[in-house]
């Protein structure tokens, strides 16, 4: 294998798995894999407030899923529409998106359900939430307040460079901690880190148009300024996509 044009090109040639049909030097026998293959982590962060969400019994949607398909779309009319998130609104988007089902299992698939993916909101207008970052407590169904919005300065350090994502009601940031695929699938497992946020990405799409929400995914941002005002250190856990609502 030839070292190709730009590290992408080279890193998804290096990655093609040629072993094992496809296995990844993983064993059939599932008694073999050690445990920190079987086991499913979640972030906590116990020392910060803890806001309950309702659960999805309450937060049911009913829209004819043909629909939401067709009406899906990338907005960005956040400025004229100036919507307020409310805390219903908000639990029933994570609950139809990315909560737990039974046992370990999500809402969204994941390779090996090894789950790399956290998920922080930046909530900026809200009628009856306080305002700044939280992160998705996915083993509780509740948000942790990581940080109010009085201690948030984005004069200095923009976090895009779009005027018409200031006007966002919420911005959605999913992280990735590398190391709950790598020990399982090695290099490889960055491919399915990638795959694993598009997936939840639709679901972000789809549930926002169901609720009536303008809403996009955006790639374009500033990673380092938003990995910083999330505490992210950008190695062990670092931004791979951002969604945004309004
Ligand atoms: C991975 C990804 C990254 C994107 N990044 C941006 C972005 O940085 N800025 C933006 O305005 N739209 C972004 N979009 C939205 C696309 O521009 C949009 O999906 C595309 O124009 C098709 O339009 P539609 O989503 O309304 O069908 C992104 C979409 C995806 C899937």
């Amino acid at each position: 294998m030839r070292p190709n044009k730009n590290i992408g090109e080279w890193y998804h040639a290096l990655s093609k798995d040629i072993s094992m049909g496809g296995r990844v030097n993983i064993p059939r026998d599932m008694e073999e894999w050690p445990k920190s293959w079987k086991t499913v982590e979640y972030k906590h962060y116990k020392r910060c407030p803890s806001v309950p969400l309702l659960p999805l019994e309450q937060c049911r949607l009913v829209n004819p899923l043909t629909d939401t398909l067709f009406s899906r779309k990338s907005n960005r009319d956040f400025e004229e529409r100036g919507y307020v998130m409310t805390h219903k609104v908000l639990s029933t988007f994570i609950a139809n998106t990315i909560s737990k089902t039974k046992g370990n299992y999500r809402i969204y698939p994941s390779g090996g359900a090894r789950y790399p993916l956290e998920f922080y909101f930046f909530l900026k207008r809200s009628s009856d939430m306080a305002l700044g970052i939280y992160h998705y407590n996915v083993e509780d169904h509740a948000l942790t307040l990581l940080k109010g919005i009085e201690h948030i300065d984005l004069s200095s350090r923009p976090i895009h460079g779009y005027e018409w994502a200031n006007h966002t009601a919420v911005d959605v940031f999913i992280s990735a901690i590398f190391e709950r695929n790598f020990r399982k699938y090695g290099e490889r497992g960055y491919r399915y880190v990638m795959l694993e946020a598009g997936h939840v990405s639709q679901n972000f799409y789809l549930v926002s148009t169901a609720l009536g929400l303008s809403s996009t995914a955006v790639a374009g941002v500033l990673d380092i300024n938003v990995e910083d005002m999330l505490y992210l250190d950008g190695k062990y856990e670092s931004l791979v996509h951002t969604f945004l609502l309004g």
